[in-house]
């Protein structure tokens, strides 16, 4: 039974980056229905804003300490532990300001805890000690994003070289906004995409 962990970090109502992420979603469902199964837990970031405060000097003395003495039982690493257990991540995010909204960037703070979702090897250098196999990121864009995907270079360097996962994917679709698109047919044509993508049977 595969653990999916459903970071929804959409903020809109008719969002349609959630839109692409429930279609991947399904075909991940689809893909692992013949291969043991899969469990998907949504987290929606907005709904979590209170507990997602950035971090403040008193929260990071509390998480050295809780990391010396290696005690992660406080609720506040809830996010951190879950995150280290789940076997495939799916991460939703509209593109905004070449990157994400900030409530995702509160999330990475609160994920980041020397102990659980990586630790210091003796020459400095972070070891990730989460289990996913993949992260997938969903996004849409209003423009262009060329070469500024910004958003993904930093969830793919956090999952890789902090974190440990092995794999990520950039799922999504561009220029929805732009004057003459007919957004509704792009986002068509990406799910028809997604509805075939290939999901190697090991993650
Ligand atoms: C606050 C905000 C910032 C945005 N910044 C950008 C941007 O930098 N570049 C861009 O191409 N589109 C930008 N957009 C447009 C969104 O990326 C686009 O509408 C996207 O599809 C929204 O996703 P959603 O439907 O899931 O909310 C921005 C939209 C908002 C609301």
């Amino acid at each position: 039974m595969k653990k999916i962990l459903f970071i929804n970090a959409c903020v809109r109502q008719k969002s349609r980056t959630k839109r692409l992420a429930d279609a991947l979603l399904g075909r991940l469902t689809e893909c692992y229905a013949h291969n043991g199964g899969s469990k998907i837990r949504e987290l929606i970031l907005k709904e979590e804003e209170r507990g997602l405060k950035p971090l403040h000097e008193s929260d990071l003395v509390r998480r050295e300490r809780a990391t010396e003495k290696k005690s992660f039982d406080d609720p506040e690493y809830f996010f951190a532990e879950e995150f280290s257990k789940a076997d495939i991540i799916v991460i939703a995010a509209p593109y905004w300001d070449l990157s994400f909204p900030a409530v995702l960037k509160m999330y990475f703070e609160h994920i980041s805890v020397n102990g659980v979702t990586f630790r210091y090897q003796e020459n400095g250098e972070p070891e990730g000690l989460c289990r996913a196999q993949m992260l997938y990121y969903v996004m849409t864009s209003g423009g262009k994003v060329g070469s500024l995907n910004l958003g993904y270079e930093y969830v793919k360097a956090m999952a890789r070289v902090m974190f440990g996962v092995k794999d990520t994917q950039c799922v999504g679709a561009v220029g929805l906004d732009m004057e003459g698109n007919d957004a509704e047919a792009v986002l068509k044509k990406t799910e028809e995409i997604i509805a075939t993508m290939k999901i190697p049977s090991g993650q």
